[in-house]
């Protein structure tokens, strides 16, 4: 494939600084040159530069609001750029925010193809709080509330904007959730897959299951990589942890069956933490996942049992 790496050097939706270094460790780790190595052609377009828009108000339910916006703003553009010339869109974060701008931008491009977006969230949180939901006021706690629609948000993007329906979006490995916000999953029919169902179920049966609703529906597939979705054992180097999370196993068994789904259309990979990882540890897992969701894999597949 044509991939378009887009750095987001952005920590404004989080509440502890860090994330901001990410692409930057991103970068460090080889993303670029493992995906070049695979046989795709990679372009890395560099750092967003990212400017508050001033006409908004930083409050406690929506902290860093113009900075949000701003960054939003941005880049929903740059993605819907990406996606539009053929490429395939991935986000080097930055904080969780960021899929206010990248889903929505992939939204845009999904309608203009006549196909519909669904979105694999993979994450230790369900980020579906709004400001007036959210007991932390950051904002990367809301994206999949705003691509979704849901009100409490100012207008950061115009009006007719495309958006996500929150049936199509899939969440897997959540195991914190607000009290408001699970009132919110329920109302709306986010389809969540808790830790509960990865250990009673398996992931492979999960992700099966989420992949037959993309290809019944001729869909594209947008992937946010939360580093929080794993363990931290696996992957320290994020603000927040949550214990009991994806192993390094099921996290590549994920990222081998979207591979060989063919419908992955763009990926964010979020809320790396430099300053709190351990010797590079979360950033080279974070490449090493990439790197098996474009095409990296151990045997031929015929050499395995049907
Ligand atoms: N649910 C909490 C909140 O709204 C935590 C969100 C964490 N989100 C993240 N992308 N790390 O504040
Ligand atoms: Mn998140
Ligand atoms: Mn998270
Ligand atoms: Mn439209």
């Amino acid at each position: 494939a044509s991939i378009t790496l887009i750095g987001v050097p952005f920590e404004g939706g989080a509440g502890r600084g860090g994330c901001a270094m990410g692409p930057a460790a991103l970068r460090l780790s080889g993303i670029a040159e493992t995906l070049a190595d695979l046989g795709h052609t990679v372009v890395d377009q560099g750092d967003l530069v990212l400017d508050a828009a001033s006409e908004f108000e930083s409050t406690a339910a929506a902290k860093e609001l113009p900075r949000v916006a701003g960054m939003t703003r941005v880049l929903s553009e740059a993605t819907y750029a990406a996606a539009a010339k053929g490429t395939l869109p991935v986000m080097l974060g930055g904080d969780h925010s960021l899929s206010m701008g990248s889903v929505s931008g992939m939204a845009r491009y999904a309608a203009s193809v006549k196909r519909p977006l669904f979105v694999l969230w993979l994450d230790a949180h369900a980020d579906f709080n709004t400001p007036t939901s959210s007991p932390s006021g950051n904002m990367h706690g809301m994206p999949v509330a705003f691509f979704c629609g849901l009100d409490g948000f100012p207008q950061i993007l115009p009006a007719e904007r495309d958006l996500v329906m929150p049936k199509n979006v899939f969440q897997i490995g959540i195991r914190s959730v607000d009290t408001n916000e699970r009132d919110l999953i329920g109302k709306h029919g986010v389809q969540v897959f808790d830790m509960r169902a990865i250990d009673e179920n398996g992931i492979a049966a999960i992700v099966r299951q989420v992949l037959r609703a993309v290809v019944e529906s001729d869909g594209l597939l947008h992937v946010s990589l939360d580093v929080d979705f794993l363990d931290p054992e696996v992957a320290p180097g994020v603000g927040t942890t949550v214990p009991g999370g994806a192993t390094f196993r099921e996290a590549h068994l994920i990222m081998e069956m979207l591979h060989d789904s063919g419908v992955v259309a763009s990926l964010d990979i979020v809320e790396l933490n430099p300053f709190l990882d351990d010797r590079g540890k979360s950033a080279r897992v974070m490449t090493e996942l990439t790197a098996s969701l474009f095409g990296r894999r151990i045997l031929d597949r015929q050499t395995q049992p049907a």
